[in-house]
């Protein structure tokens, strides 16, 4: 199939201080000669941005004066439109609160919500920095599991939710919705029924919808905020165009209110650092990736992404004999369970890391995300060296004589 965009040449990002080949998690191992680096770890891409964020900025580019600038009313509209675009929901002005990246919004909306020494709900497996900004920030993760059920679904337990949540004293839950590393698209159903623990219990609600443009199938994303005017009133929602567009470099998210004590709180409590700035070019690429072409292009790689998934999963089920996962349906990263074959082959979970590694695989200890004999691993690459990697796997790792 071909595409409009280029989602199938793989570029290089050797020497251009790319944190997904830079950054070293692991300092004993070195990758053998011959065999190059591929990224798959960290949540970036390996495929170029949409055109039209380049081409906005640019064009800003061309005015040589880079003075204060003031976040013009184009950058509210884009988020309006495609919030109505993607979500189908409708928003004004007024929700929108620019915030310098999704963690950093997090914490300062955290100050807002509780006090350093409490607890805070989030559920296990976890984004690793929820977990790590929560503590730098004097909070106490108080992890709820999630379970796989019976057709190898992540779950989640509300009478958990609702048992730690009683007896933590807890009033702010931070929330991963699609759930970052499970990849699960939670149903309304579902949402409605967490919704129901957090009313309960008067807790508030960071709920972080970064990965909500890469749906995968027919799931559907909904946002949290939307199901009912309760939920409109405790939850505080993020977002960013950064993983949809591979845009993380230029920095900028945002986030949605709707209760206006919240709002005015938050705004205060964000305003006092003085540092949540919006840069201008970052401001640009939204407004190019927010686009009609964003849209096209969003939609492109979706089925790239969708196509990548099965073609691990099958990878895996046919060939890895004791590697387990659940089929993410959204985001583009999957969360392996190794420990059958680290147990049948007499490996050590970090053998078996660094054994990838020395290969040039690089994916990601799952263990920091809160769940043993784990590792995520980010399926974001031209097909053709998402081949390359799990032929890797295959003969040097999982299936090598080691
Ligand atoms: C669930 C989730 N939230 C937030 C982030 C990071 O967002 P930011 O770079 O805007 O802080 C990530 C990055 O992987 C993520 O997976």
């Amino acid at each position: 199939m071909t595409y409009k965009f280029d989602f199938e040449t793989y570029i290089d990002r050797t020497n251009t201080n790319a944190r997904a080949l830079e950054e070293n998690h692991f300092p004993d191992v070195v990758t053998r000669e011959g065999f190059s680096k591929i990224p798959m770890w960290v949540a970036d891409m390996s495929f170029p941005t949409v055109p039209a964020a380049i081409e906005k900025m640019k064009k800003r580019l061309d005015h040589p004066i880079f003075g204060y600038f003031i976040t013009p009313d184009e950058y509210f509209d884009a988020i309006i439109s495609w919030q109505k675009r993607r979500n189908g929901v409708d928003i004004e002005r007024e929700n929108i609160s620019y915030e310098n990246g999704v963690l950093g919004g997090i914490a300062s909306i955290a100050r807002v919500l509780a006090a350093p020494g409490d607890n805070v709900l989030i559920h296990a497996p976890s984004y690793v920095g929820f977990i790590n900004t929560m503590k730098a920030n004097g909070y106490n993760p108080i992890f709820s599991n999630l379970y796989l059920d019976e057709n190898n679904i992540w779950r989640m337990d509300y009478e958990d939710m609702d048992r730690k949540i009683k007896e933590n004293n807890i009033n702010l839950a931070i929330f991963c919705s699609p759930h970052n590393p499970s990849g699960r698209v939670w149903t309304r159903e579902e949402l409605e029924r967490a919704y129901e623990v957090f009313k309960e219990n008067n807790v508030y609600v960071i709920t972080d919808e970064i990965w909500s443009d890469l749906i995968l199938a027919d799931n559907v994303h909904i946002p949290a905020w939307s199901i009912n005017e309760d939920a409109k009133m405790r939850t505080i929602t993020t977002y960013a165009p950064s993983k949809t567009f591979n845009l993380a470099a230029f920095i900028g998210a945002y986030h949605l209110v709707f209760n206006p004590y919240l709002k005015a709180r938050i705004d205060r409590q964000v305003e006092k650092t003085a540092y949540n700035r919006q840069n201008v070019l970052s401001c640009a690429a939204l407004i190019g990736a927010y686009s009609d072409e964003g849209a096209a292009y969003v939609d492109e790689l979706r089925e790239v992404l969708a196509k990548n998934i099965s073609y691990a999963i099958d990878f895996i089920e046919k060939n890895f004999k004791g590697v387990s996962l659940a089929r993410p349906q959204g985001t583009y990263v999957i969360y392996l369970n190794t420990k059958e074959w680290e147990e049948a082959n007499n490996k050590s979970h970090d053998e078996l890391l660094n054994r990838a590694v020395e290969y040039g695989v690089i994916w990601q200890d799952g263990r920091p995300f809160m769940m043993d004999h784990t590792i995520r691993v980010n399926l974001s690459l031209p097909f053709a060296k998402l081949v390359e990697a799990f032929d890797r796997l295959d003969k040097y790792v999982f299936n090598g004589d080691w």
